[in-house]
């Protein structure tokens, strides 16, 4: 199971509340651009990004370390946010890599383990 918490002033709050499905994808440190364009408020988040389609016309990014297809579980409330709860139906992992981090307001990647 998964869970990601979605901001009732979204733009896209209408579309994920309503999908039966939702892709998760775990950037590397080097996709920190990716984050940035898909955390900024604009509805043409897709234009010149490569993705495949996974079954059901699900937009997957291409080269991460991992995607995941989830079918909504659940909503619960959560103030602004809605807490939404899937099952992971289908998991692509790509092997090695540093995963992207957001940590005091930057993104970082994992340094060596201790
Ligand atoms: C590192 C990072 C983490 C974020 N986490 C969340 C989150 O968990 N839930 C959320 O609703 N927005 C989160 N945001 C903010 C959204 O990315 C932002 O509101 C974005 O504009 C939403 O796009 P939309 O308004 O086009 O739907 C995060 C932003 C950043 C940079």
């Amino acid at each position: 199971m998964i869970l990601f918490c979605l901001d009732r002033a979204a733009l896209s709050f209408d579309c994920f509340s309503a999908a039966e499905h939702f892709a998760v994808n775990v950037l590397s440190a080097e996709q920190h651009e990716l984050s940035v364009r898909f955390s900024t408020a604009t509805a043409d988040k897709w234009d010149g990004v490569a993705y495949d389609l996974w079954p059901g016309d699900l937009p997957v990014l291409c080269d991460c370390l991992a995607n995941l297809v989830c079918r909504r579980e659940s909503l619960y409330e959560g103030g602004d946010h809605v807490i939404v709860v899937g099952r992971v139906e289908r998991l692509h992992t790509a092997g090695e890599g540093d995963p992207l981090v957001y940590f005091q307001s930057s993104y970082r990647s994992l340094g060596p383990s201790v």
